[in-house]
């Protein structure tokens, strides 16, 4: 296989792969020979990795202590982590003015918090061999929606974050990019296309005229992971069908 797109015996670790976007990464690289590990809030999503030939961890994204100390696993097991992709995240449709304090901490503990407590776990495990970091993001990240208020306050959160953390490790080796998907089916969207109203409504408004699937964003995950990105970091990549280019 080519070089720039082999993962044969990388060590990819991903977060929330147990179902949705992250569980077609991670069978991805899966089958293209990388060591995956995965984890998820639960141990049924754990259970469910395994399953697949995947390494699944329990590791809640709000627990300061999870990423650092499977990262320390990987590190012990097999001395390098090739590549982080943080993807696992939650979304939420309530409306602004109804927003509780606990339901916007979960949030932003989970989409943001989580994700820089990764970044900071593996930078500091590896920081003498430098690494690859892909978040995911959205691009509600970048443009306004209704009902996505502290959501997309969130993703905006992890694009800028993918920035600042891209130019101040640079110099260790270290290239950091977002992924921003449209509108993917997943359980994170199951209440909007499971009815068809609204389900034709969305792909009306979208160019391509369908809602994404996860396996739409794999070829831009295994780009980002992979030395065919290696001049690139700090940057957004867009995957929506053209949904953002109206
Ligand atoms: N679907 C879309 O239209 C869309 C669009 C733009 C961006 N995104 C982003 O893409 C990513 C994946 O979304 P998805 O649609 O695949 O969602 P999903 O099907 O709801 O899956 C979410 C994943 O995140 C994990 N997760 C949630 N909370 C966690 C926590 N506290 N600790 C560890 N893992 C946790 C879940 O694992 P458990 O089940 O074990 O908790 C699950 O694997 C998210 O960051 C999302 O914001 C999605």
């Amino acid at each position: 296989m080519d070089e720039l797109f082999s993962f044969q015996d990388r060590v990819i670790l991903i977060t929330g792969a147990g179902r949705g976007i992250g569980k077609a990464f991670a069978e991805a690289f899966h089958k293209r020979g990388a060591i995956v590990y995965g984890t998820g809030s639960r141990k049924e999503s754990a259970d469910h990795m395994n399953a697949f030939g995947i390494q699944g961890r329990v590791a809640d994204a709000t627990d300061p202590d999870a990423m650092p100390g499977l990262i320390d696993e990987i590190m012990q097991t097999h001395g390098k982590l090739d590549c982080l992709i943080n993807n696992s995240g939650i979304s939420s449709d309530t409306p602004a003015s109804f927003f509780k304090e606990d339901e916007m901490e979960k949030i932003l503990n989970t989409n943001v918090k989580g994700v820089f407590r990764a970044c900071q776990a593996y930078f500091k495990a590896h920081r003498k061999k430098g690494g690859v970091i892909v978040n995911v993001a959205s691009v509600l990240g970048l443009y306004g929606f209704p009902l996505a208020s502290i959501y997309s306050a969130s993703k905006g959160g992890v694009i800028q974050l993918t920035r600042a953390l891209a130019i101040e490790w640079a110099s260790s080796g270290f290239r950091l990019n977002a992924l921003c998907p449209g509108f993917i089916e997943t359980d994170m969207t199951a209440r909007m296309t499971g009815k068809a109203e609204y389900k034709s409504k969305a792909e009306e408004g979208i160019p391509m005229k369908r809602i994404g699937k996860p396996e739409d964003l794999v070829g831009a995950a295994l780009f980002l992971a992979s030395p065919a990105s290696s001049y690139m970091t700090g940057q957004v990549l867009i995957v929506d069908g053209g949904l953002t280019a109206q």
